[in-house]
Formats: structure tokens, sequence, C-alpha cells
């Protein structure tokens, strides 16, 4: 009779833990991305400040627009600028007009791709090129650090190399000039919220 209980509780146990373990899994990892983060700030960014890029936003983060650069003589970055939130990041600035703490945009610009279709001359978006990522700081975490700057961490990620921030000073030239190229956009928090249909109110 002994032998028999054990087993039945042992078998128990084990169907227990098949149901138990997915619904524990989530919350575990939760837990271990935050653990990386400056005091929990966001999973994204280090005790040095250092930011890594998110993955998996097309699929779970918020679409807040897209740009469109022609490929023409004017054009310094052209392509599709698809521009994505952080969660909670829209449902914060549509109650305070502001980013929240934490808050990241991740912008994707991919390669412009046409043909003729039955709809006209269609422009689609093609392979990826580059992430630029900027991550909200409201409390002035990294003051010594270059990549951190009126209240945002600037970081650019390549395709061929995505796990590396090339951005080492957010106002040196090129790609890396991110405040000479976003000085037009100070007054809205240096965000081009004019191509963002979903943070308007209406919408
Ligand atoms: C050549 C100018 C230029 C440079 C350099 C540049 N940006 Fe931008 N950035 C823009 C413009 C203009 C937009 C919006 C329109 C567009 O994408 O065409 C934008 C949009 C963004 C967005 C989407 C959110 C927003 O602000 O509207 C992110 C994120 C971003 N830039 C990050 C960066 C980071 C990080 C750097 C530096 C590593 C950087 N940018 C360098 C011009 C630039």
């Amino acid at each position: 009779m002994k032998a028999i209980s054990l087993v039945v509780g042992i078998g128990i146990l084990l169907w227990g833990g098949v149901f138990l373990l997915p619904g524990l899994l989530p919350g575990a990892l939760a837990v271990a991305e935050n653990n990386h983060g400056h005091e929990g700030f966001s999973p994204y960014v280090d005790q040095e400040g250092n930011i890594s890029r998110p993955t998996g936003f097309r699929q779970n983060w918020v679409h807040l627009g897209t740009w469109y650069v022609p490929d023409n003589k004017q054009a310094v970055g052209p392509g599709f600028h698809a521009v994505y939130a952080s969660p909670g990041t829209l449902e914060a600035y549509k109650n305070t007009g502001k980013f929240p703490d934490g808050a990241v945009l991740v912008k994707e610009i991919r390669a412009i791709k046409s043909k003729l279709l039955t709809t006209g001359n269609a422009h689609w978006a093609g392979d990826v090129k580059l992430w630029f990522v900027m991550i909200k700081d409201r409390k002035g975490r990294f003051p010594d650090s270059p990549i951190w700057g009126a209240g945002w961490g600037w970081a650019l990620f390549k395709a061929g190399k995505p796990s590396v921030n090339v951005n080492h000073n957010w106002k040196r030239g090129g790609l890396s000039n991110c405040y000479g190229c976003h000085v037009p956009a100070k007054q809205t928090d240096w965000v081009y919220i004019e191509g963002y249909p979903t943070l308007r109110p209406q919408e």
C-alpha cells in the first residue's frame, strides 16, 4: 500500500509541476532581467549606463508611426523609419503629456522596396539596416556618461553587428550626431512627435 501511495504521490507532484512551471517562468525571467538594470531602472541599461538593443518590439510594443524618406539628393538617411514605444509609454504619455522614466523608443530603419502593384506604385519596407534607441531618464542617473544627455540615453545598432552599441558620444558627428540632429525637436522633449499619430489624443 505504502509503495502504491508513494508512486501516486510522486505522480501528482510531477503533474503539478507540469502545470505550475509555465506559469512561474515569465515571472522568474522578469525578475532576472531587472537585476541587470540600474536599481531596477531598465532591463536595457546596466549599472554603468551601457545600453543594449531591445528585441521583440515589433511583436510586443506599440507602433507609434513610420517615416518615409525617399532616396534622393537631400536624403541623409533614406528608408522606412518605423518607431516603436515600450509597454506603458503610450498610456503615460496620453495621461501626462510626458515620456515616463524608463520609456524606450526604437526607430528601425529599413531599405525601400517598390513595384507597380494593382494599387499603384507601391513602396514597402525591405531589409533592416539600423536601430536607433532612446531611453528616458528622469533622474539624471549617468551624469558622466557621454551617451546620456538632455534626459535621454542615446544608442545606435547596425544590422551587421546588432549586439554592439556603436554610439559612444551623443554629440559626435555623422550618425552619432544625435544632439545636433534632434535640436529642432527640443521643444517636444527631443522627439519628433508630429510623425506619431498613435500619440495624438483623438486617435
Ligand atoms: C541626420 C540627422 C539625425 C541623426 C544623426 C540622428 N537622428 Fe534621430 N531622428 C532624426 C529625425 C529627423 C527623426 C524623425 C524623422 C525621421 O526619422 O526621418 C529622428 C527620430 C529618432 C527616433 C524616433 C523618436 C523621435 O525622436 O522622433 C529615435 C529613437 C532617434 N531618432 C534616436 C537617435 C539616436 C539615438 C541618435 C544618435 C545615435 C540619432 N537619433 C541620430 C534625425 C537624426
